[in-house]
């Protein structure tokens, strides 16, 4: 038999290093749903342990929980040591923590400290007085000279939320505004303040010391602004713009995140697994970042890889080409060779799904899911999946504004249908809708499908978001005694990672880096080589790959039954066939 159950085991101590480890992302509420309110919760988390573990992952991330108003799905946060009653119990909790451990995996939670939500009584007492001690603790402005405060414009700087409109909120009572990239609710923790830094710092232990293993930090590269606050350039026909430039990887960013670890993460016994989510990082910042000699962050989300197939934002849809996206991954592969230490994704909860964006969701779905996670699981980094994303899980078929819960979402259609072509989008409400159903955020967050049953599974409520329709055939249940499987192919992908360590360890080279359609590279470490090949196309592609005589390599892995039609390096490979060769050096 081929595949990784026929490769040596490397030696003991393997598990203990967290570069062979393989991170699965929970979005709790869309996850599995225990009580039938129609939201996903701990005690559904609860239910599925032997499931992750039989997936073999090493560690789950688990988007917030916390307790929180819900204005962005509990990425606002209103207490930061507890859980929010929609999901459960801090008992549920611990015992979470003691499930996962008990079966060798680990937990990382999200970290969402650039803003609180405007529930967190650190802001009703920040907003209550401006002689309030907290006043520091967020960020205050008087409105622009000569202008009227509350009327557009007269916001202390122009730029435009993340969530459409401006980022700054002003407040009657006390007559000043307050900064928000995200939502009017998410107003931006004042890094800044010491106190702040500490309160955070203080927290953070509270939660390692309960005994999660790590931290998933949300928008971490937004902590440190520029504190004179530039305005930015407009948007034609708007008074906001983007002003990005001014709140990511700011003046102190990095010495913020080198006080934290030395006052989170210094000294602990074990290793607390960090990635800091960074839009708009660049390369020379990230190895910044994860240069593990900087006491900074074990690995960052970078964002370029989805963000090739848009434009001025989520929405302004352009074609990708498979050469910019094997170029941007072979970019960052090369970057993070010599010091750092990648991330490797293709979806999350912000993302749509991985099948249907740079896939194909129709009749090679199977074959395209195995594909696309073959290719990232073979880079250089820590692999992350995304719920549902074994399982070969699609887009839903929405068409219409009723189906979609997201704020940014609902935002940014609002907007689109108040102000026009004066907004963000130019191009009418049906083709709005067409590129959200393409890109949206919920596309990610609907419901993960565990079985055929009307609720998929997930709930025998009411689900909070849509099921798939396509759960009928699309669910785990289907999947997890098939061999052919997209579950199965996650399994040996994720076993074929801690059985050989040149996944972990082995340089990267990219091959014909300019083919259109054909994905392939080489790992290698001095003593054994990997060759990944993959046709990312739904025609028979014959190539010849520019290496010697692969003929006595082994097949490792492949996405088809049965070895690929030729060996390397004359590849006849088809519909989004991919496949994995070994062989010695020595
Ligand atoms: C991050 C999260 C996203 C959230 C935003 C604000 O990008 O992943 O879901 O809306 O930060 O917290």
């Amino acid at each position: 038999m081929s595949g990784p159950e026929a490769l040596p085991i490397s030696g003991p101590g393997r598990q203990d290093d967290w570069r062979r480890w393989v991170v699965y992302q929970i979005y709790p509420r869309s996850f599995a749903d225990s009580d039938g309110d129609g939201v996903g919760d701990l005690r559904g988390v609860l239910s599925h342990v032997d499931y992750l573990q039989r997936l073999g992952v090493d560690v789950v991330w688990m988007s917030p929980v916390y307790r929180s108003p819900m204005d962005d799905n509990g990425y606002d946060i209103s207490d930061y040591t507890d859980i929010d009653p929609l999901f459960g119990t801090l008992a549920d909790l611990d015992e979470l923590i003691a499930e996962l451990h008990a079966r060798g995996m680990k937990l990382v939670m999200d970290l969402v400290v650039n803003h609180t939500s405007d529930e967190h009584p650190w802001f009703a007492e920040s907003r209550s007085s401006r002689v309030n001690p907290k006043r520091d603790w967020y960020w205050w402005r008087d409105p622009r000279p000569g202008m009227t405060p509350g009327t557009p414009g007269a916001e202390p700087t122009n730029w435009e939320s993340h969530f459409s409109g401006p980022t700054w909120t002003w407040d009657e009572k006390t007559g000043q505004y307050y900064l928000h990239i995200f939502s009017t609710r998410q107003p931006d923790l004042n890094w800044e303040n010491p106190e702040v830094r500490q309160a955070i710092y203080a927290m953070m232990r509270w939660w390692l010391d309960r005994g999660v293993d790590g931290f998933r930090m949300d928008v971490i590269n937004m902590i440190s602004k520029d504190t004179s606050l530039p305005d930015t350039q407009p948007r034609p026909g708007s008074p906001y713009g983007p002003g990005d430039q001014y709140f990511t990887c700011g003046p102190r960013n990095h010495e913020f995140v080198q006080e934290m670890y030395r006052e989170v993460f210094a000294g602990r016994d074990a290793h607390v697994l960090t990635v800091g989510e960074m839009p708009g990082v660049t390369v020379p910042e990230a190895v910044l970042f994860t240069d593990p000699a900087r006491h900074e962050l074990d690995m960052v989300f970078q964002f370029e890889h989805v963000q090739l197939d848009i434009g001025a934002h989520k929405y302004d849809l352009r074609p990708l080409r498979l050469p910019d996206l094997k170029a941007s991954l072979a970019r960052w592969q090369a970057g993070l060779a010599e010091r750092g230490w990648n991330s490797l994704y293709w979806s999350n909860h912000d993302q749509p799904r991985s099948v249907s964006r740079f896939g194909d969701d129709g009749p090679h779905r199977i074959a395209s899911a195995k594909t696309l996670a073959t290719v990232l699981h073979l880079h250089r980094g820590t692999p992350y999946v995304y719920q549902g994303d074994e399982l070969g899980m699609a887009n839903a078929p929405f068409t219409a504004i009723t189906d979609y819960r997201d704020i940014q979402a609902l935002r940014f259609y609002a907007e689109a249908a108040a102000l026009g072509t004066q907004s963000a989008w130019k191009g009418g409400l049906p083709a709005l809708l067409l590129a959200m159903a393409k890109m949206s955020r919920d596309q990610g967050r609907t419901p993960v499908q565990w079985d055929a049953s009307p609720g998929a599974g997930f709930t025998t409520g009411t689900p909070w978001l849509a099921v798939n329709p396509d759960h009928v055939t699309v669910n785990a249940a289907a999947q997890l005694d098939d061999p052919g499987s997209v579950l199965a192919h996650y399994r040996r992908l994720i076993a074929l990672r801690h059985a050989d360590p040149v996944v972990t360890d082995g340089d990267f080279e990219l091959l014909l880096p300019d083919h259109p359609t054909v994905w392939a590279f080489l790992r290698r470490t001095p003593d054994a080589e990997l060759l990944v090949a993959a046709n990312f196309s739904a025609d028979v592609t014959g190539v010849r790959l520019p290496l010697d005589d692969w003929a006595g390599a082994s097949v490792v892995l492949t996405s088809h039954s049965g070895d690929p039609l030729q060996p390397p390096p004359d590849l006849k490979l088809r519909p989004w066939e991919s496949a994995v060769w070994r062989r010695d050096r020595s």
